[in-house]
């Protein structure tokens, strides 16, 4: 133990207590053996520290921060260079506003583009979301943040997101939904972790000792924090146990109580939990030391300025028909759209900050050289029709050069607690879209939206310039590509299917029950639509340039490849050069292509330069589940670079010896596995992946404290089926009002232990199993118990406050 001196004065208690969250965002101190606490802000693209109370899901409003385009944004740069000066920036702006412990990047996977938090994620692929989180995570542990990641493991799906079961096979969980935070932590070298709420293969993540211990700390030498997510702890003694650090936010002291009397029983050990008290000490007393580098203010203009560079090197050019981009000098453009008047600029929930400045395009356009006809919102927000709205845009139009079209996804399409229910942008905003080119054929569409969506209408427009959620900056951002300030060079870090029902997962994705089956396994993205050659709308990897470059003298070596790309058009650009990796008729089934490394390089008009890209302990490995490890299947690997998955420009190959000497599948039984045609995989070749029969994820029976409030339809107790429709309908209202209620999506999807874990010690979880016996019709008994709880719990915290203020009698 590191802190063995301080551990030895510390009573059972305090060291139980110092396990979870004092208040919404701050560890416990324990003043008297001068330990501090320390501070937790959200998020992942600024700083959202509430000048208030807190509350977690951003009610009150926070402190001006800058608000940085979101991670979905950033990823399209393919630059972790750039990731890196923002975390830098988000770490500078922690450090002026007294934040120690950064909650963020966000890294999951982008299993399906319905997830509601896929605009806080980076990519559908592992090896560029965990490039792009190192950065992250470097560049805020610069300035002596700790970065926290998130969410540690397989939280794909917002619905029931605390009351998930993730059933997914070892190789899929280690190649796709693990390989990011195997980048972040081992090469962003991440001081904390945030475990999900979820479960994955039947054990919560907190509590997960596969995943905590066994790879997390054993196999990639974490010597961090594990702190839980919002609430997500289930039972801390086992999370303890499996090496989670802190219970956030503040659930009283019951935790304490649990873990004091599991060490008292017996079934903690000393150890373990000294072990876990000694890595949180060792955190909080490094950021005691980080915080005295005191910072009263953050540059505002400086980092408004990076968050614009950031979103013109992440927008990305998806068309450019006739050239029509960039504008010409002094032509007459007509701005239609809400968009340009109130922005699309970030998402909804936890990550939600207050920015210090946001641009409109119609506060920016008139510093370009445009004639601006006019800028009129157009359509609705809300999706209602607006006959007015709409002839107002069209005469607009019909006297312009050119019509900026802004549009996109509306506030309550992404948001976290919600998975959108389909992949299409408000039917009114396409209806403005059809009618305006009847009026005018030359529409350049400004999308703003934080996932892919369909685009049946993009016929309809000549450009299309995807800003994504482009931070506060971003309208100034689009313009400078609009009008050819800025050469684009951002490319999709996620495929845009023509289809939802093209998508790999569609049939299990949410899912509604308590098993979220991965039955599509690591066909995820392009490596689905790649392999099983289903066309899709733009592809992984895709964006224009306004110029050209050509791809030529590709080497491969041992350690990797070289290649000669050469600027051939008469503007300077940047082109990011991808290398994917393949093995044809492989004994151990796998993508066609799989993305192992990539370089964004800039050349001025005419220039050449060689690219190299190393391989490394990633580009030829896969996991053997037969002999639990990674391995390399020996053969002659096709090594393909180029400007997009589908546009491979050079492919070469190289001689691997393989390490396999057990195979772990046998191909006869897992035909479409072997295919890549994964949309409807059966029981049976579904059980084989897995190795064991699929887990029954039906409710029957009672709920329990670990199912979620919105699964009280099943309730048995009338007055719990009244709550949960009345909750339902307070839900509905608000989408109708177009604004999520972040605290209801909570609710909704919370399992009734939350009560326990983040209401400050009010509630215990006695009084939760009793709350449950009531919704399950045992009103007397249930009652019973709540009411013999709340005084119990009362007393017992009180008994447990004194021990800890007494801090009397050491434990050893
Ligand atoms: C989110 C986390 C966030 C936390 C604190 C949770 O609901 O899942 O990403 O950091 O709240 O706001």
């Amino acid at each position: 133990m590191k802190h063995q001196d301080i551990i030895q004065k510390m009573t059972i208690e305090e060291k139980a207590a110092f396990l979870s969250g004092k208040g919404e965002w701050d560890s416990r101190d324990i003043s008297r053996l001068g330990i501090p606490s320390v501070f937790c802000s959200d998020g992942p693209h600024g700083i959202r520290k509430q000048a208030g109370a807190g509350d977690h899901l951003g009610l009150n409003e926070s402190l001006p921060a800058t608000c940085f385009p979101t991670a979905a944004a950033i990823a399209n740069s393919w630059n972790p260079e750039l990731g890196k000066e923002i975390g830098e920036a988000l770490g500078r702006e922690a450090l002026a506003l007294n934040v120690q412990v950064l909650l963020g990047p966000g890294l999951n996977i982008k299993r399906s583009p319905l997830c509601g938090r896929n605009f806080e994620y980076f990519s559908e692929d592992p090896f560029l979301t965990g490039k792009m989180a190192a950065a992250y995570i470097q560049g805020i542990q610069s300035q002596g943040i700790y970065a926290c990641p998130k969410h540690f493991a397989v939280n794909s799906q917002e619905l029931r997101r605390m009351a998930m079961n993730a059933v997914v096979d070892e190789r899929t969980l280690r190649e796709i939904y693990l390989t990011g935070f195997e980048i972040a932590v081992k090469e962003g070298r991440a001081k904390a972790i945030m475990s999900s709420y979820n479960q994955v293969n039947g054990i919560y993540a907190n509590e997960n000792q596969h995943l905590l211990q066994e790879i997390l700390r054993k196999e990639w030498g974490f010597d961090g924090i594990v702190v839980t997510d919002w609430g997500g702890s289930n039972d801390h003694v086992k999370g303890v146990k499996a090496g989670s650090n802190l219970e956030m936010p503040a659930p009283g002291l019951d935790s304490a109580r649990q873990i004091a009397a599991a060490v008292e029983e017996g079934s903690l050990t000393r150890e373990e939990l000294d072990t876990c008290v000694d890595q949180l000490l060792d955190a909080v007393l490094e950021l005691r030391e980080n915080s005295k580098i005191k910072r009263e203010s953050f540059e505002q203009k400086e980092h408004h300025c990076l968050a614009r560079k950031a979103a013109a090197e992440s927008a990305v050019l998806l068309k450019n028909r006739d050239h029509i981009l960039p504008l010409k000098p002094g032509c007459k453009v007509a701005v239609i759209g809400d968009f340009a008047k109130e922005p699309r600029y970030q998402g909804a929930g936890s990550s939600v900050v207050n920015p210090t400045f946001v641009e409109t395009i119609e506060k920016v356009i008139p510093g370009y050289d445009l004639r601006v006809a006019g800028v009129v919102g157009g359509y609705r927000r809300s999706g209602e029709a607006d006959e007015a709205l709409k002839k107002e845009a069209l005469d607009l139009a019909a006297g312009a050069d050119v019509v900026l079209y802004c549009f996109g996804l509306d506030e309550l399409s992404e948001s976290e607690g919600l998975d959108r229910t389909h992949m299409r942008i408000p039917q009114n905003q396409i209806e403005l879209l059809q009618a305006l080119l009847q009026v005018n054929e030359n529409i350049v569409g400004i999308l703003s939206a934080g996932a892919a969506i369909e685009m049946p209408w993009q016929t309809c427009c000549k450009a299309i310039l995807h800003g994504y959620l482009s931070g506060q900056a971003g309208a100034g951002a689009l313009l400078d590509i609009l009008a050819g300030k800025v050469n684009p060079s951002g490319r999709l870090a996620e495929s845009y299917p023509l289809r939802y029902e093209d998508t790999p997962a569609f049939r299990h994705f949410p899912s509604t029950e308590r098993n979220s089956e991965y039955r599509e396994s690591i066909y995820v993205g392009y490596r689905y639509y790649d392999t099983s050659m289903v066309r899709v709308q733009y592809p992984f990897g895709y964006g224009l340039s306004y110029t050209e470059f050509l791809y030529s003298d590709l080497k491969v070596n041992t350690d990797g490849i070289t290649a000669k790309i050469t600027n051939a058009g008469d503007r300077d650009g940047a082109e990011v050069v991808q290398m994917y990796v393949g093995l044809p008729n492989a004994i151990v089934f796998r993508p066609a292509k799989e993305l192992k490394g990539f370089a964004k390089i800039f050349l001025k008009a005419g220039e050449s330069k060689e690219v190299r890209i190393p391989f490394d302990d990633k580009t030829f490995r896969y996991w053997n589940v037969k002999t639990n490890r990674w391995e390399v299947e020996m053969g002659t690997y096709k090594i393909m670079v180029g400007a997009s998955v589908s546009d491979i420009r050079l492919e070469g190959e190289i001689e691997v010896e393989g390490t396999t000497t057990a195979y772990p599948y046998n191909p006869q039984e897992m035909p479409y596995y072997y295919t890549g045609i994964v949309q409807q995989i059966s029981d049976k070749e579904f059980e084989t992946l897995l190795g064991e029969s699929i887990p029954d994820g039906r409710w029957g029976g009672e709920l329990t404290a670990n199912d979620a409030i919105c699964q009280m339809y099943y309730a048995k107790s009338r007055i719990a089926r009244f709550i949960y429709n009345r909750l339902t309908s307070i839900k509905k209202k608000s989408e109708e009002k177009g604004k999520p209620n972040l605290n209801i999506l909570f609710i909704y999807n919370m399992p009734f232990r939350a009560l326990a874990k983040m209401t400050a010690g009010a509630v215990s979880m006695d009084m939760v199993e009793g709350i449950v016996e009531v919704v399950n019709g045992h009103f007397v008994k249930g009652m019973g118990k709540v009411i013999g709880g709340f005084f119990q719990n009362r007393k017992a915290n009180k008994v447990y406050e004194k021990k800890l203020s007494g801090g009397k009698g050491a434990e050893e």
